[in-house]
């Protein structure tokens, strides 16, 4: 509980001051997805593509967070919970910064997924589901760790012995187990750039 000693303090300088300093609004495109899905590698390619057309984003990504920020948390309900807590606040630090945020996290359950949308205004955060099976997630295994997790060697595993709640009313959704990473990106790039401009 914040403290009601703690009393914010309210600058001359405005998100949307800064969002017309750069020529575009500034939201979170949240990608959720079970480990494999391809969440990473869309937002890459999404992000070479708008910064191509004078676009800032950046990415959040759960690989290279839980490297820094995230480095103390785990991979239990609770931890994942704080994980996603903290990117929601980075996020909306971001897009008050004027960055078009762009988020790869498995983000596995709902409540907590619902409680980042809440963090932001309208049009300001776009659930984007890279849906993709289990199985074809697990026959990908880039990183060998479906592999591990099957042999017991990392419990908790999301889509194995951790549980993964698929969005129920996504913005977007790419099934990646049907169209290449081109197609996506296409797709999605066409849905954001509608968003982007005053
Ligand atoms: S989240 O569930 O808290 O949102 P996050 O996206 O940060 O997860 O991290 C997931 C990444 O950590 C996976 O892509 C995978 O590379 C790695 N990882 C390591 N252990 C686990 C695990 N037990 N479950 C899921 N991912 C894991």
């Amino acid at each position: 509980m914040v403290s009601s000693d703690i009393i914010p303090h309210k600058h001359n300088t405005s998100k949307s001051d800064r969002n017309k300093l750069l020529g575009n609004k500034s939201f979170t495109v949240w990608f959720t997805g079970l480990s494999g899905s391809g969440k990473s590698t869309i937002a890459n390619e999404l992000e070479s593509r708008l910064i191509s057309e004078g676009i800032l984003t950046y990415i959040l990504d759960g690989d290279n967070i839980r490297h820094g920020l995230n480095r103390d948390l785990g991979f239990s309900d609770s931890d994942r919970k704080e994980n996603i807590r903290r990117i929601g606040e980075v996020s909306k630090l971001m897009v008050d910064a004027g960055v078009v945020v762009l988020t790869a996290f498995i983000s596995p359950f709902r409540e907590d997924r619902q409680k980042v949308r809440e963090l932001f205004g309208e049009n300001e955060f776009f659930e984007v589901f890279i849906k993709c099976s289990i199985e074809k997630c697990e026959e990908r295994d880039v990183k060998g760790l479906y592999s591990k997790a099957r042999e017991g060697k990392i419990t908790d595993f999301t889509g194995i012995n951790s549980a993964y709640e698929e969005p129920l009313n996504p913005d977007y959704i790419i099934n990646t187990n049907e169209s290449t990473v081109q197609e996506s990106v296409n797709g999605l790039y066409n849905f954001i750039e509608k968003k982007i401009r005053f």
